[in-house]
């Protein structure tokens, strides 16, 4: 087990992840009431990306299957996949966040190993996961050196899940004009958790990623539902009107998929 990372192992960009993930991770309070509803509510989102990860876990499962939480963060979503059932582990390069996803799972009294790691060297053997899951992760990190650990450690016939954000050329665009910028920051900032070095993926990297996983499937959400920040607050648990709308469209005139500014990788090990 690691429980410190020594900053010479790290590149520039991870220690600045690491540097800016420490102090956020004050923010988080241990004795916080996690929201187990996208697993026992009963209630299917399929529309909503970070409902569908538990969704797709949740189908994959069998007793004694072992979950890796790529970059596990303060550790909520490892403590849902953990209540579904999974034998979790979590790495993530903040010692803050790891001490924090290790006092949850103690708080809730459940059983999940946590390690300080980076994403583009894992302490783990060769085939040792059945299901990989991470949510808002690849974002931050090298994608080819992560994704080719991520296959390593995946066990042949496993699945890995990513749920991450795109950048959609037009959209794009239009956000990054000053104008908008100034409604919508975004530089680096705790408020608005924006990293110096986060950005959304692009073709290149989903180039990268299909590169080492061939199988890759991919499902797009996040068309309309980007006008939610503007009237609905971020802590609102209630079912989106634009999202559900969004799985409309796509449905109805699949073409839209591709203005979708969040998509669900899921990457087969054959
Ligand atoms: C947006 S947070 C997502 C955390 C978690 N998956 C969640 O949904 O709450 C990004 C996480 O990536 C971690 N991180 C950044 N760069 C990393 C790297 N190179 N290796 C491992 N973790 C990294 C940060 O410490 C942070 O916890």
């Amino acid at each position: 087990m690691t429980d410190k990372i020594y900053s010479e192992d790290l590149t520039e960009r991870q220690k600045r992840e690491k540097e800016y993930y420490e102090q956020y991770s004050q923010s988080f309070d241990v004795e916080r009431e996690v929201d187990f509803s996208p697993i026992i509510s009963g209630e299917s989102r399929p529309w909503n990306s970070y409902w569908a990860i538990y969704q797709l876990v949740q189908e994959k499962f069998q007793a004694g299957k072992r979950l890796l939480d790529f970059g596990s963060g303060p550790g909520d979503n490892a403590l849902r996949f953990a209540k579904i059932g999974y034998e979790v582990e979590g790495f993530d390069i903040s010692e803050g966040n790891v001490s924090i996803a290790k006092r949850l799972f103690n708080k809730y009294q459940m059983k999940g190993n946590f390690q300080v790691s980076s994403a583009e060297k894992l302490p783990f053997p060769d085939e040792s996961f059945d299901v990989i899951a991470g949510v808002d992760i690849l974002h931050h990190v090298d994608i080819e050196k992560s994704l080719i650990e991520c296959r390593r450690v995946l066990k042949k016939g496993g699945v890995a899940y990513f749920r991450e954000p795109l950048e959609v050329d037009l959209v794009d665009k239009v956000r990054n004009t000053s104008l908008v910028k100034m409604i919508a920051p975004k530089e680096k900032s705790f408020e608005h958790h924006i990293t110096e070095d986060e950005r959304k993926l692009n073709n290149m990297d989903l180039e990268t990623i299909a590169k080492v996983f061939p199988n890759i499937v991919m499902k797009r959400y996040f068309f309309l539902a980007r006008f939610d920040r503007f009237y609905r607050k971020g802590s609102d648990a209630s079912p989106s009107v634009l999202e559900q709308l969004d799985a409309l469209l796509f449905k109805v005139f699949p073409p839209l998929k591709n203005l979708g500014g969040v998509v669900m990788l899921i990457l087969k090990k054959d």
